[in-house]
């Protein structure tokens, strides 16, 4: 690699790093909230974004004429079945701090809202990191691998989520760091 590509490598490694360890916090629906006005695409709004562990969703509404309701399954979620919720949500504004890989199902629970589409699902993905797939076919010999991980080649396609499975937060830095000093 010339220099301008190893100085633009690392550049866009330590971009990725720090883009990938903040937390973002998301409003559901964006600038429409949460509401049955001008029915909001939620399908649409939840698939625009990509949610990881950290992050936070908002729902915003009027308390007065909606609510919250975070159901268990699919099942409930498509055939808008608030009847044994997970969770009530009522404040008008509420943060759900997402800590879990999981798939999280919301409808409103006042029937005639969801029935008209205001439900929305999030499916959180289980890495706060960017998998680099040129990292995993690099051998770490000029550098002692903090983790086996980064050395581990790569069989499936799968491997590039597990690898970055275990580097989350700060660990990050160690990872950058030791491509830095391989890149040079
Ligand atoms: C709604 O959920 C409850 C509890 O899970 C279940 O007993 C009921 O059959 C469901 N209703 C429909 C219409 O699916």
């Amino acid at each position: 690699m010339g220099l301008v590509q190893r100085v633009v490598f690392c550049m866009v490694l330590a971009a990725l790093c720090v883009a990938s360890s903040m937390a973002e916090v998301y409003k559901v629906g964006d600038d429409n909230g949460w509401t049955t006005q001008n029915m909001p695409d939620y399908k649409r709004w939840s698939a625009s974004k990509t949610f990881k562990i950290g992050d936070s969703i908002v729902f915003e509404y009027s308390p007065k004429d909606n609510n919250v309701v975070q159901v268990m399954s699919y099942d409930d979620y498509k055939k808008c079945n608030g009847s044994s919720p997970l969770k009530t949500f009522t404040s008008g504004k509420d943060t759900i701090p997402i800590k879990h890989k999981e798939h999280l199902f919301f409808i409103s629970g006042f029937p005639d809202n969801c029935q008209k589409g205001q439900k929305v699902d999030i499916r959180v993905l289980d890495t706060s990191v960017v998998p680099i797939p040129p990292l995993a076919q690099r051998p770490s010999s000029s550098a002692p691998a903090p983790s086996p991980s980064v050395s581990v080649p790569a069989p499936s396609p799968n491997s590039a989520m597990s690898i970055s499975k275990g580097i989350t937060g700060k660990f990050g830095f160690v990872i950058l760091a030791v491509v830095a000093a391989v890149a040079y």
